[in-house]
């Protein structure tokens, strides 16, 4: 794939020092993937310096929210090679996203080129201690002008990339089981990865917050009695030490790292269930021990346990809030993506720097 290196481009990489303490999604690079779909068709991709947009009022994505993103990342081995993790998941899930909201697809030689593009100019800002990784995020966005409610014809791609620790600071979460709001209904757009999806769970996740929780655990929008998902992450159960997380449906965004999981716990030996959980199922088995630990799981997450779980009033504790099971997972994911065990064929995807 021929990308438009711009010299300017070149010029500000070479200005950039990565800062020594890094948090998720604070730091960017000094460069950006862009690209213009315009009659049907997308313009080459540029490598240009990172900058705001030239963006008119009246773009579709700033009324109708017409806009998908990914989120994956690159990592640095101790010899200094470089990887992605399951990219091809990723740009298989980002033209998922597009049909189901009305934008145009793109080729696998556009998506995977211009991520290869962006992480060999910034191999030298990929931290390297365990948990950390060069995040990125492959976008598209609606710059069709025009007021009417209607499909654009107009498109931006982009791609930033951010060095980053750990999502979370802390090593485990408090869940909030939320009643009153929910994220997604079936026939909606659950199961894409849009904006809208998150901006409709800030309100739950502001007032949980201020309550003390991490995250807001989301009940199906019909009978609000079973488990879907955390907005951004995945959620799964240990359950008389087997796995369960909620089957797939299109009200649930299909984690790349939750199919990772299910994965590597069945090559690990522990049996897995894609089934319906109910949370007062759920609540009574964490009482009686029977739930021993659970987590959430997602790109930038990784794997977290979950150290509580609260339903009003009431406080469910997890007997492992640490996570046993879980850090296993995670220790054997970390070793995969870091190189320092093989995993399952087609993971591990080199980028010759
Ligand atoms: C990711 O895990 O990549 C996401 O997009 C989720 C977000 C909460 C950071």
């Amino acid at each position: 794939m021929k990308i438009n290196i711009k010299p300017e481009s070149l010029k500000a990489l070479k200005s950039f020092n990565l800062p020594e303490k890094l948090e998720f999604g604070k730091c960017l690079v000094p460069v950006m993937i862009k690209a213009e779909f315009k009659n049907g068709t997308w313009g080459e991709l540029e490598l240009i310096p990172y900058g705001t947009l030239d963006l008119d009022p009246c773009s579709k994505v700033l009324h109708y929210g017409q806009e998908i993103f990914e989120g994956m990342k690159a990592y640095k081995n101790s010899q200094g090679e470089v990887n992605l993790f399951r990219p091809l998941e990723n740009f298989k899930r980002f033209n998922f996203s597009a049909r189901r909201m009305a934008m145009p697809e793109v080729s696998q030689e556009f998506f995977i080129g211009g991520i290869e593009t962006l992480v060999q100019h910034c191999k030298d800002f990929i931290p390297t201690q365990e948990g950390h990784s060069l995040y990125m995020r492959p976008m598209m966005i609606a710059t069709e002008v025009g007021l009417g409610i209607k499909p654009a014809e107009e498109f931006m791609f982009l791609i930033v990339a951010s060095p980053s620790g750990s999502y979370f600071k802390q090593d485990n979460v408090k869940v909030f089981i939320e009643r009153n709001f929910t994220r997604a209904a079936p026939g909606g757009m659950g199961s894409a990865k849009t904006g809208g999806n998150y901006a409709g769970s800030l309100i739950a996740d502001k007032i949980n917050r201020e309550k003390g929780f991490h995250q807001t655990m989301w009940l199906d929008a019909v009978s609000r009695t079973y488990v879907e998902e955390m907005s951004g992450m995945n959620f799964f159960a240990v359950i008389n030490g087997e796995l369960y997380t909620p089957p797939l449906s299109n009200t649930i965004l299909a984690g790349i790292t939750r199919d990772s999981v299910l994965t590597l716990a069945k090559n690990m030996g522990i049996k897995t269930h894609e089934e319906k959980i109910n949370v007062n199922t759920l609540r009574s088995q964490i009482r009686f021990g029977e739930c021993s630990e659970a987590f959430v799981c997602g790109t930038a997450a990784i794997i977290t346990p979950i150290e509580s779980l609260t339903d009003g009033n009431e406080v469910y504790e997890l007997k492992n809030p640490k996570g046993r099971i879980a850090l296993e997972i995670k220790n054997q994911m970390l070793s995969i993506q870091a190189q320092k065990c093989e995993g399952p064929a087609g993971w591990i995807h080199k980028i010759n720097c």
